[in-house]
C-alpha cells in the first residue's frame, strides 16, 4: 500500500513537521480573514471513535467541511467492527471508499493493522501509546507565543501516558529537552525512552524538572480505559499537580499548555487555566488549524489509487 500514514510523528520528517505548523499558521490566518480555501472538494474522512471525544472530532469534521470536503463519523456500536468484522477486512472496504481514515482506538496495533490494509491515509486521533496531532496543535501553539522551540526545555509533569510519549516523539523531531516528572511505575514507553537518549530526562520531583523550563504540560491522571485506577491515581499523583507556584519556578517566559479535558483541583489547580501563562484555549483551537494542515498534506488533491 503506496499511502502515506500518520500514526506518530516519527512518520514525518522535521522539515515536513515544521512545513505542517507553518501551514498550520496560514490556514489559520486565512480562517481568521474569512478566506474561502477548499482544496479537498468531493474528499471524504471517515473518522472511527472507539473512545471518546470533543475537540478531536470537531476539528476533523469542522476542518474537512471548511477545506470543501466532508466527515463521516463512525462508531464501533454502529459498525460492524463492534460486531468482529476483522480490522484488515474493514480497512480494504473502508479505504475503496473514502479518502482518508482517522481512528481513534485502545490499542495501537489497531491502527497499524488497519494502515496495512488502508489505500488511504490513516491518522492516529488518539492511541493507548500516542496522540500525535495534539502535537501538531501544541508545537504551533509554542511556535505563536515564543517562536521557534529548539533548543528550549520542556517539562512533563504527571502520568507517563499517550500525551508523554508524543512529547518525548516531539523532543526528537523539534530539536528540544523534555524533563519528565511522573511517580515510579508510570513513566513513559521504555523504547521511546532508550530511543531518546540524552534528549530526555525522567525525575521524580517536579519542581527539579520545571526550573528553567519554556513550556511546561501535563494531563489527566486517568487516562480513557483506565478509569477503574482512578482511585489509587488520585493519591499517588497528589503531588503532581501543576499550580501557579510550579510555573513560578519555570522560566519567566513559561507558558503551559493541557491537551483537556481539564480536571481542576487534580492535575491542575482550579486557577491554572486563567493564568496568563496558561494558553490552553488557544491550543485547543489550534488541533483546528494543525489538522487542517495535516489533511492537505496527506489527501490528494486529484482521486487516484495506486
Ligand atoms: N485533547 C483531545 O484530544 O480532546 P478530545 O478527547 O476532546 O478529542
Ligand atoms: N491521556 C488522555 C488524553 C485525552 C485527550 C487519554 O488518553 O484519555
Amino acid at each position: 500500500m503506496s499511502a502515506r500514514h500518520f500514526l506518530s510523528l516519527m512518520d514525518c520528517t522535521p522539515q515536513e513537521l515544521s512545513g505542517l505548523i507553518r501551514r498550520a499558521i496560514e490556514l489559520k490566518d486565512l480562517r481568521r480573514r474569512g478566506v474561502l480555501f477548499e482544496p479537498l472538494k468531493n474528499r471524504v474522512l471517515g473518522m472511527i471513535f472507539e473512545k471518546a471525544s470533543t475537540r478531536t472530532r470537531l476539528s476533523f469534521e469542522a476542518g474537512m467541511i471548511q477545506l470543501g470536503g466532508q466527515a463521516i463519523f463512525l462508531s464501533p456500536r454502529d459498525t460492524q467492527l463492534g460486531r468482529g468484522e476483522p480490522i484488515g477486512d474493514s480497512a480494504i472496504v473502508m479505504s475503496s471508499m473514502l479518502d482518508a481514515v482517522m481512528i481513534r482506538t485502545y490499542a495501537h496495533s489497531t491502527l497499524t493493522e488497519f494502515a496495512a490494509h488502508s489505500r488511504v491515509p490513516v491518522i492516529n486521533g488518539l492511541s493507548d501509546d500516542l496522540h500525535p496531532c495534539q502535537l501538531l496543535a501544541d508545537m504551533q501553539t509554542f511556535v505563536e507565543q515564543r517562536g521557534s522551540i529548539q533548543g528550549k526545555t520542556v517539562a512533563w509533569i504527571g502520568d507517563g501516558n499517550n500525551m508523554c510519549n508524543s512529547y518525548i516523539e516531539a523532543a526528537l523531531q523539534f530539536d528540544f529537552q523534555l524533563r519528565v516528572a511522573c511517580p515510579q511505575g508510570y513513566e513513559p514507553n521504555a523504547e521511546l525512552l532508550e530511543a531518546a537518549g540524552e534528549r530526555v530526562q525522567i525525575v521524580r520531583e517536579p519542581l527539579a524538572a520545571v526550573a528553567g523550563a519554556h513550556l511546561v504540560s501535563t494531563d489527566v491522571w486517568t487516562s480513557m480505559g483506565q478509569e477503574e485506577e482512578a482511585a489509587e491515581r488520585l493519591k499517588l499523583f497528589a503531588p503532581y499537580q501543576v499550580n501557579r507556584a510550579l510555573l513560578d519556578a519555570a522560566d519567566p517566559s513559561v507558558i503551559f499548555l493541557h491537551c483537556l479535558p481539564a480536571h481542576r483541583g487534580e492535575e491542575i489547580s482550579m486557577d491554572l487555566l486563567d493564568d496568563p501563562r496558561s494558553q490552553a484555549w488557544e491550543q485547543a483551537e489550534n488541533r483546528l488549524h494543525a489538522q487542517k494542515a495535516l489533511l492537505e498534506f496527506l489527501v490528494e488533491p486529484a482521486y487516484h489509487h495506486a
